[in-house]
Order: C-alpha cells, then structure tokens, then sequence
C-alpha cells in the first residue's frame, strides 16, 4: 500500500460489525466478560476499539510494529522517559521543544535522571558528551524553533553501536514525509495535536516501535501510568489522518512560496526553512525527508518590531501550537520556549527578535500580502 493509500485503508478501516466506513466511537469504560479472562477488552485505559485503531493506523504509517496514543504529545514523551530510571543519563537535541526541556530539566532530574543538550547536528560533540551510563538520544529534526536538522541514520547507527536507544519527535515533518524507524530509531512520537489532527480540535500524543520487547514496556507503562487518549479523540484523529496527504502538500507549497517571499524581503536577515536551498541542513533534510513541511521562523531584529508586525497582521493568529489549517503566528522566546532560560536561549539563537509561523491552508497570497503590510510598519 502506498503512503496515500495507507492513510485512508491503513489501521482497521471499517467497522467489522456494521460496515460503517467511519469507525465507531466507543465509549463504554468497561467490557463484558464471558468467563473470567475471557474477552477482546477488559478495561478501557488498558485497550478501547477506537484506540486501538488509530494505534494500528499509526504504526503503520510509521513502517513499525506497534502504536500508542496518549492524551497529549507530553503524556507520550513522559512515558516513553520512563523507560529510563534512577542514574541513567540522556541526550537531547538542544533545541527541543521547551515542555520537553522542562520535563528534563524540572521533572526527569527529581528522578535521578540526568541529561545533557547537545548539537546533534555535529557527532563529534555527540561523542563527547556520552558517558558510561548514557541510555538513549533523544532527537527532534527539524527542531522547534530553528528548523535545525540532524542526520538521523548516522546519530541511529552511532547509538546502536554504543548500546544506546534513539528516539526521534517526528511532530514537525510527520509520516507523510519522513519515517524515522526506517532511518534507523528505535522509537517515533508525535504531538498529534499538530498536523496529525491538522484542525486546533485535539490534544493527542502518539509513539510507535518495531521491537516486541519495546512495545511490551511501552504497553505496560501506558496502561501502569494511565494517560491514554480517549475513543472521542482517537476518532478525531483517525478522522484528520485522512485528508494528511492533502493537508502537507498544500500547506508545504504555501511555505514555500511566504519563505521565498521573505527571504527577499531587505528588512529581514534571516530566514529558517528546510526547504530553502539556504538553509542549513537543506541537503541532509531532503536526503531523509521527502518534504519541507509547513514551519517557517524568521528573525525580524527586535521585540519592539515583533510587536508592531503582531498588530498589524489580519490572517495570522497569534497563538500557542501549530500544524493546523489556518496560519498561526508566535514568538519562542515569549511562548513555547519560554521555559528555557534567557541565558541558554540567547546561545542558542532563540532571541526576542525571532517569529515561528505555522502556515495554514489560506490563499498563500494573502498570507503573503498580510506579512507585507505588517513589515512595513
Ligand atoms: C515538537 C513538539 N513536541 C512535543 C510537543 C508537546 O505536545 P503536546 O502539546 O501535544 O503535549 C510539542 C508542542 O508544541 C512540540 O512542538
């Protein structure tokens, strides 16, 4: 089956019982049983019909062997952090997310669990920073906010040899153009709440592995800690799964066509976009990517101008999140990033100066001539 395909015939696509072509919503918490231990499901954070198919769907779509959906991309990266115990050590791409750089920083440590940030775009200072009871690397590529991209294949094969475990965010590219276990991960997650429900309507994490002895501790940490999605939302997402293809290549053109616009523009010095052949990574991105996605950050120079092109912009959104069909606009170092130090922001590129936009399904010409009055101001 091709990716398409697989998106709309992947998972279980059909219920079984009726032939309805949307798959129903179970709601029922609890199931009969015919005898004691006998039953397809026992309880509903252990296992629900409509979980289970999205699950299905999303391992799929993944080139894995089993899916996990969980009630928020940060419920899925905290239970996959529970693989790791007491004195380990992990490594994390470090421009991760700032919810993942708090979860590590102000949660994972009370655990004993120490980490360190590290540019996984160089394996040299990968190499430098592992210690003998370092237990996995943690990547995001492109990252949040900088659109920085790491080799995914090298860092693999680098931990496979050192014994240690990759896993990879693939919230920014998605299944639709890069597929992390095929590159060599051991484990993909997703803020689902971003292009995979594709409409501001859910809040959703996902997980998917090959192996059958990460899939059973996965498994039994999602039904031991409990963050599961519910069937409400697991159909939600199946149901915005089915227009990702559309979605990715529509809003990738846009992105495209607001980078390139941009980047010409004598009043903006930097722009970060995979698919701008001047972006760094450019080359490395499409050799393990097969699109640029939807996410562009550019540098306007200072806070007093974010705020002017904040209030003169009609079509952007100023809000939290991305990956949905109408544009959305913030500023990291205000919001997503906010947890991050000013000290450690500022080394890393992630100043005052710097807007995120999500670019939606708009009439890119609009979105286009909006920036270009809002740049004027
Ligand atoms: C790359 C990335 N990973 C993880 C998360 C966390 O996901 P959620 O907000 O669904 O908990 C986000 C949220 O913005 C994100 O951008």
């Amino acid at each position: 089956m091709r990716r398409k395909t697989k998106l709309i015939h992947g998972g279980i696509p059909q219920d079984q019982h009726t032939g309805g072509v949307s798959f129903p919503i179970q709601l029922s918490s609890t199931f009969k049983q015919k005898s004691i231990g006998d039953f397809n499901y026992e309880y509903a954070r252990t296992g629900n019909p409509t979980r289970e198919a999205l699950e299905k769907l999303i391992a799929e779509l993944e080139d894995g062997n089993a899916g996990f959906a969980f009630a928020s991309g940060m419920a899925a990266i905290t239970t996959v952090c529970k693989l790791f115990s007491q004195g380990d050590h992990l490594l994390f791409s470090e421009d991760v997310y700032g919810g993942t750089y708090r979860l590590v920083v102000n949660v994972l440590s009370k655990e004993g669990i120490t980490a360190d940030f590290v540019d996984t775009t160089d394996l040299n200072k990968v190499e430098k920073t592992l210690q003998n009871n370092t237990k996995a690397i943690f990547l995001e590529t492109p990252t949040n906010p900088l659109l920085t991209i790491t080799d995914i294949a090298s860092i693999s094969k680098w931990a496979q040899d050192k014994g240690l475990l990759t896993i990879v965010d693939n919230t920014f590219a998605t299944p639709y153009w890069q597929n992390p276990l095929q590159l060599g991960a051991d484990v993909v997650l997703h803020s689902a709440t971003k292009y995979l429900g594709g409409h501001s309507d859910v809040l959703a994490g996902l997980v998917v592995v090959h192996s059958k002895a990460l899939a059973d501790e996965i498994g039994f940490l999602q039904n031991a800690t409990g963050a599961v999605l519910g069937a409400q939302d697991s159909w939600l997402l199946i149901r915005g799964i089915r227009t990702l293809a559309v979605r990715m290549e529509e809003i990738e053109s846009h992105a495209n066509q607001v980078a390139t616009f941009l980047q010409q523009h004598s009043t903006v010095p930097i722009v970060y976009y995979p698919g701008l052949p001047t972006h760094t990574g450019y080359e490395l991105h499409h050799k393990q990517s097969r699109g640029s996605g939807g996410i562009l950050s550019f540098e306007c120079g200072s806070e007093e101008r974010v705020s002017k092109i904040l209030s003169s912009l009609s079509y952007f959104t100023l809000a939290e999140s991305l990956g949905a069909v109408e544009s959305l606009i913030s500023v990291p170092a205000k919001m997503t990033h906010a947890s991050i130090p000013a000290e450690r922001r500022k080394e890393l590129g992630i100043t005052d100066g710097l807007i995120r936009l999500s670019i939606g399904l708009e009439d890119p010409d609009d979105l286009i001539e909006d920036l270009e009055r809002a740049l004027k101001k």
